[in-house]
């Protein structure tokens, strides 16, 4: 068990499904410099996850952790608000004495505008500081948790100041970039033109937090760890496929944010997208980044555009109304702050794709997200063929189609839905389920998606960040949807009621196909 963290240690002792599972390797001594720091991300997120890679020894010795905003903080004032931040967010509770002071010894803070080149000489110093005293050896882990109309200048100061790859001849400088990458493809190739001026492809890390999910990336494991659903994985056996991500929250204070992006850009471009490319990639040639990333980019390309004219038939766009959360009366849409009187902005997107390639030829890939809806919940559902001839049952009996679910959220697990005898002397069938769950099953709670992410970035592995190949196509794949509402208003806005199950002009476009979609 030597170099097994903590919690894997507890875990393990009680657990014979984790037992003789190796170390999680320690991350190369760097600086990590987060730009926002002053930010909701940084306090409910970022902080904690720092925090708890340290107690599970996921940080070196030898590390920096930097932070830099408008604020005026000084070191100590930042400290404290992180201490806060961590006691009042951290999956592992309050922050504990003496590693506390000891890991507080390891912060540091530059106030600065981000479009003052002065402030990013100040950053250096301090990196070059922790260089010489924490012993960082010249390694940089820039992190973009800032508004995304200054990422672009952040990485041109970045360069000018000499803290770029380029200029860095001591270490590594690698770059983390938040979500939204780009409002649209046009914008999108403009920041990438911004970003490959200073950061090569390879030092790229676009963050999409779904990939950090332990269940998401269970999705590999249950396709290339196993021998016995790959073979049923294509549309011989398979009917269609729902993609969902559906929350119960509305825009939580985002307003002025979200009205100008929606739930096609916020969720299924990026988010979604991801799930659908996992889900439907051929194996990789080895498990690698850029294997994985080579075939979730060839998976993207095979899906077919979207036609002008088909775009009402394959998409459905909502959002909400007043109605209620869990009990609690809750306003609508446009009653939120920050959001227009009039707003056209949806905040439930749905759309049907298909997969022009020999494995999922006519397969419909059916993606939806919304806010406000019944239930959190985000999963995967693969519906399998109906039975080629029916031997059993009588009237009465239902025999549904297989279905095989990965649920991302709330509950993490598989669950398999077939066919089974109902006990007794007749032959009647019902359809039962097996389920997995992780939590019961390995007996540890997932980390949160951000501490995996960081952590990766921190070693150099960037299997679960999305490459910029991808980025652009998924762009490419929404964006006749994504003309066609920005252009129209939809009158029937607000057509959906907060905690219903979404806009019925979506259970329209299934039931075109003579499908329903699963509930939420
Ligand atoms: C973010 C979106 O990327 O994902 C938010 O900007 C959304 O609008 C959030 O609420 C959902 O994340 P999760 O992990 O709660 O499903």
């Amino acid at each position: 068990m030597a170099g097994t963290t903590a919690t894997q240690s507890a875990a393990a002792a009680v657990n014979p499904l984790r037992k003789g599972l190796a170390s999680d390797r320690i991350a190369d001594p760097c600086n990590v410099v987060f730009f926002g720091a002053s930010g909701d991300l940084m306090k409910r997120m970022l902080m904690p996850a720092m925090w708890n890679l340290r107690l599970d020894g996921i940080l070196p010795a030898n590390y920096g952790i930097v932070g830099f905003s408008r604020s005026q903080y000084t070191d100590d004032e930042f400290r404290d608000q992180m201490h806060r931040s961590v006691d009042e967010f951290s999956r592992s509770g309050q922050a504990k004495e003496p590693l506390w002071s000891d890991f507080a010894k390891h912060l540091a803070y530059v106030p600065g505008d981000f479009d003052d080149v002065a402030c990013y000489h100040a950053l250096r110093e301090v990196l070059e500081k922790n260089d010489r005293e924490l012993g960082t050896a010249g390694n940089r882990l820039f992190y973009l948790s800032t508004p995304p109309s200054v990422f672009a200048t952040i990485i041109e100061h970045l360069d000018a100041a000499g803290l770029g790859p380029r200029t860095n001849k001591q270490g590594w400088s690698r770059i983390i970039i938040e979500k939204p990458f780009g409002t649209d493809l046009d914008s999108a190739r403009a920041l990438q033109a911004e970003v490959s001026k200073v950061f090569d492809e390879k030092l790229v890390y676009r963050i999409d937090h779904y990939l950090g999910k332990e269940p998401v990336q269970d999705i590999m494991a249950l396709r290339f760890a196993n021998v016995i659903f790959e073979p049923i994985w294509n549309r011989r056996y398979i009917d269609s496929v729902q993609i969902t991500a559906a929350e119960t929250v509305g825009v939580e204070g985002r307003g002025g944010y979200y009205d100008n992006a929606g739930a096609l850009r916020d969720m299924i471009q990026n988010h979604v997208m991801n799930l659908l490319a996992l889900v439907a990639m051929e194996p990789p040639v080895a498990a690698d980044a850029d294997s994985i990333r080579d075939e979730k980019f060839k998976v993207l390309r095979a899906v077919r555009p979207i036609e002008r004219t088909r775009v009402t038939l394959d998409s459905a766009r909502g959002q909400y109304d007043a109605g209620s959360n869990a009990g609690t009366p809750v306003p609508g849409y446009r009653e939120e702050p920050d959001v227009r009187e009039e707003s056209n902005t949806e905040t439930y997107a749905a759309v049907k794709l298909l997969v022009d390639n020999w494995r999922w030829a006519d397969v419909p890939f059916y993606l939806r997200s919304g806010k406000r809806l019944a239930r959190k919940k985000s999963e995967i559902a693969i519906r399998f063929r109906s039975l080629p001839h029916r031997l059993f049952g009588e009237a009465g009996d239902l025999l549904d189609n297989n279905v095989l679910v990965m649920k991302i959220q709330p509950e993490e697990g598989i669950s398999l839905r077939f066919n089974a005898k109902v006990p007794g002397p007749k032959m009647h069938i019902r359809s039962v389920s097996m389920d997995f769950n992780y939590g019961t099953g390995f007996g540890v709670v997932s980390a949160p998606a951000y501490e995996r992410l960081v952590g990766d970035a921190m070693r150099g592995d960037a299997t679960l960040f999305t490459r910029w190949d991808a980025v652009e196509t998924a762009w490419q794949i929404v964006m006749p949807v994504l003309d066609r509402w920005q252009n129209t208003a939809d009158e029937s806005f607000p057509n959906y009621s907060a905690g219903s199950q979404g806009p019925p002009s979506a259970d329209r476009m299934l039931a075109m196909d003579d499908r329903e979609w699963r509930k939420i």
